[in-house]
Formats: C-alpha cells, structure tokens, sequence
C-alpha cells in the first residue's frame, strides 16, 4: 500500500526537528535536487538536507553554528528575566537562527567539561580527546585554554584533541577559533568527515580517550513513520520526487533494519496488541470512523551511532548531550 502527504507540512507539526531550530525554509534545505529518480527513506533525505556537501544547511551556511562576538557577563543580570531580554537582544541582533549551550555559556560551558575532564582522567598518561561535531571551536578552544592555564604544563603540552566535522566550512572555522591562540594550533586537528562512518576510526586503540558530543546526538537524521489510524501498522516514510519538482511522502511497510530495531528498542506498543478479541473489534471500527492518523520519529541515526560505537571507545565515553 502507498499513499502520499505534503512533507512541508509534517516538518511543521513534529516536535523532533521543530523548523524554528532549522531556520526558515530555504531554497537549499527543501531542494527537490536532495532527491533523485528513486525514493529515499526520511533519515537519507535528512542527512543530505544537513550535509550533502553541494546543497546541505551545515555545508552551505557558512553560520549555520552561531557564534557569539563575546561572552555574556552573566555577573550583571540581576535575574532569569534580564537575561532573558538580554537573550532576545541577541537573537534580534543576529541572523542566525540558534545559539548553542556551549555558545551561550562560553568559556564557562567549555571550562567546567575541561575541569570534569582535569579530575576525573589519570593524568600521569597523555590526554587524548575527540570532539564530535564541535561547530565552531568554541568547545575546543574553551577546553584548551582551561588545561594550558590550570593543568601541570606536561599536560597541556602531550595533549591531543581530534575534532571530527562533517562540514567542510566547520572544519576550517575551527581551527581559526583554536587558532586565536597559537599554542593550541600544535595539539588540535581536524579531520573532515562523516564521524558515523566506522572506517574513518582505523582501528581499536586501547589507549584511554575522551569523546566529546555536544548538541550532535539529536542532529543525526531521524526516521518518520506513520499509521493511517489508531489501529493500523506502522508504515515506514520514504520522500519522492513527484512531476519533476514537488516532493512528497511514500509510505511502505516496515523493512527497514535500523527502523524494525529502533521500533523494537523504544519497545512501541503495538495498537492492535492487548485486549478481548471483542475490544479490539471495537478499537478497529473506532479507528475506521473516527481515523486518526498517527506519525512518530526515531532517533535511527543515533541509535546506529551508538550500537556502532559502543565497544570502539574502550575506556571513557562521556556524551555530554542535552537532550535526545
Ligand atoms: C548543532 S551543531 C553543534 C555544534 C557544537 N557542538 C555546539 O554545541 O555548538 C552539530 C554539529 O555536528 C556536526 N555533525 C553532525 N553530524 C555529524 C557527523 N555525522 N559527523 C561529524 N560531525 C557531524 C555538524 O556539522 C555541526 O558541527
């Protein structure tokens, strides 16, 4: 069975990727180009709405990651109220459309991960860390320059941070913001890439390591699936092109692994499950005069990232993440 539905529409009505976060709908982000001949499931047309290197929102906007000119001196609010007016100024004043915790909170948000790090590691080994995805360096630079002040010097100076960023325009932002202090420049590297992609690691490497995930978990592409009723299975949602240029949704039954085990680790009750056989004849006939279609996203790309990876990083593994 295949049925289709406006995908603009559902970009609005899902709380997983609000549009507001996303900024406005650009010509780049809802580019029928993201799409070719053949249908592509909601989590692909998402990862190349973010990162194709041509069209995606994270290649193309150079501030796809706002950047604050300078830290908020939170000493002179006098509460929550005025930092929120000082908060709406920002957002006023600038183009972009958000601003992350590590941002907001910069150097403090940085410093604290940093000092977490500073008592929590052996220290008598190197220091090895990978950030994940660290936008605009503002993480890395915080970290860095938290360790060469209040860390012994030998710390500072065998430290290793591997910053891994999909975006190209990311990658070279972060080392002009590592770079603002020269020393740094030594110890920090980049390397432009998919972190998702299990090759791009090389091998197991026992040495102890911190990895580092600030606001990523929850930008790696979701799955959508939907049930036309209260009581009808679960379909998967793929995107395709329709008459050259509108895009639209398709919807399949479940196939696909990575969805079959997000559906099977969330554990969703099924609707048609439980009850007299008599109760859900009733549940059937409701859903059949009164339908209410229903839509639910699956974090699949986290969940591959992280069954992917949960052996790779040996020793510590601390994801710092908001929310997922
Ligand atoms: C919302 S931004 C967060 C940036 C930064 N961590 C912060 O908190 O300000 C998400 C970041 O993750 C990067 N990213 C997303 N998916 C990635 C992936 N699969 N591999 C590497 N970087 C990724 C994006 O390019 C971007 O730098």
């Amino acid at each position: 069975m295949a049925a289709s539905r406006n995908l603009f529409s559902l970009f609005h009505r899902h709380r997983v990727i609000p549009v507001e976060y996303l900024g406005p709908p650009s010509s780049a982000l809802f580019s029928t180009q993201i799409v070719g001949d053949t249908p592509i499931l909601v989590r692909d047309f998402i990862h190349k709405a973010l990162y194709d290197p041509n069209v995606g929102y994270f290649s193309q906007k150079s501030a796809s990651v706002g950047v604050l000119d300078s830290s908020i001196k939170f000493n002179r609010f006098e509460g929550r109220k005025a930092y929120m007016k000082h908060l709406d100024k920002i957002y006023k004043q600038s183009d972009v459309s958000w601003f992350t915790p590590v941002e907001l909170f910069k150097p403090w948000y940085a410093h604290g991960i940093a000092e977490s790090i500073l008592r929590t590691t052996n220290l008598s080994v190197p220091l090895k860390i990978y950030e994940i995805g660290g936008g605009s360096g503002t993480c890395a630079k915080g970290i860095l320059d938290y360790i060469k002040l209040n860390a012994p010097t030998r710390v500072y100076d065998n430290i290793s941070y591997t910053s891994v960023e999909i975006s190209s325009s990311l990658a070279a932002k972060q080392i002009q913001t590592v770079g603002e202090v020269e020393s740094h420049l030594s110890k920090f590297r980049v390397e432009h890439r998919d972190a998702t992609d299990r090759n791009g690691w090389g091998d197991v490497n026992e040495q102890p390591c911190w990895v580092i995930m600030l606001e990523v978990l929850d930008n790696l592409p979701h799955d959508l699936i939907y049930s036309e009723n209260q009581t009808s299975p679960w379909m998967e949602v793929w995107v395709e092109r329709k008459q050259g240029e509108k895009l639209s949704e398709l919807y399949r039954p479940i196939e696909d692994s990575l969805i079959k085990s997000c559906i099977e680790i969330l554990d969703m009750p099924d609707a048609t499950a439980g009850g007299s056989r008599v109760s859900s004849a009733m549940k059937n006939i409701w859903a059949k005069v009164f339908p209410k279609p229903r839509w639910c996203w699956l974090p699949t790309g986290c969940m591959y990232y992280l069954l992917k990876f949960r052996n790779f990083y040996k020793f510590y593994m601390e994801l710092y993440q908001r929310c997922l």
